[in-house]
């Protein structure tokens, strides 16, 4: 298991990625929020998000809770990014997206929320690199797992295993130390408030890799 560690809630972000730097996780996660398709507007500002790219030792994942997912793509050419991400949920031309993705040499992740039909993203799984499954309605850190998504999980790695693809399962939101036991069959699980949140950040992330 791989942890993203999600800078969401983080008071001081850059001080946040100093700290992070010295712990064991795999990427950066970074959810740039439209204040449309959520009701939250976050991550607006590329300097910012430059700032964060140049001095992180980690590759950023790109969580685009975004509506017009097409007009955010061009502002991250050239990052130290691993994926970006956008939802099933927009209404966009979901193929040239993912088109437009690994274009730029970035691999492709669909987002799917709690509420949506977890069948509705079988037609994707053989174009993308990865599912991010979220336990949590998205638009805020600090929520509670939703406790389905165990169930939902075993479900995309029996139908990923039976199809022989080779798409990745990340969940995002309401995981600590307690819940990871849930997530455990995922591939990499997003953290933020558990980790962003405490005074010890190399303990936290020991406690869920352990
Ligand atoms: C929610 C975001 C999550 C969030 C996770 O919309 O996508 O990445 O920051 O934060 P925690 O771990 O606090 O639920
Ligand atoms: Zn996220």
């Amino acid at each position: 298991m791989k942890i993203s560690a999600s800078l969401l809630d983080a008071s001081d972000r850059i001080s946040s990625v100093d700290k992070l730097n010295q712990t064991g996780i795999s990427y950066l996660h970074i959810d740039v929020m439209d204040g449309k398709m959520v009701d939250n507007i976050q991550f607006q500002d590329m300097d910012e998000i430059k700032s964060i790219n140049n001095l992180s030792h980690f590759k950023l994942q790109i969580h685009l809770m975004v509506e017009d997912v097409s007009s955010y793509l061009d502002r991250f050419i050239g990052l130290n990014i691993e994926s970006i991400t956008f939802h099933l949920e927009t209404k966009q031309d979901i193929l040239e997206n993912i088109q437009r993705i690994h274009d730029m040499g970035y691999r492709c992740g669909i987002a799917i929320c709690p509420d949506t039909d977890i069948q509705d993203i079988y037609p994707y799984l053989d174009k993308i690199d990865m599912i991010l499954l979220m336990s949590v309605i998205p638009g805020r850190g600090g929520q509670s797992f939703i406790l389905d998504t165990k169930d939902k999980i075993i479900m995309l790695k029996n139908y990923i295993g039976k199809n022989h693809l080779s798409v990745l399962i990340e969940v995002d939101g309401g995981i600590n130390d307690k819940t990871i036991s849930l997530v455990k069959d995922a591939d990499v699980a997003v953290v933020g408030s558990y980790i962003v949140k405490s005074d010890h950040y190399i303990e936290r992330v020991n406690s869920l890799l352990d």
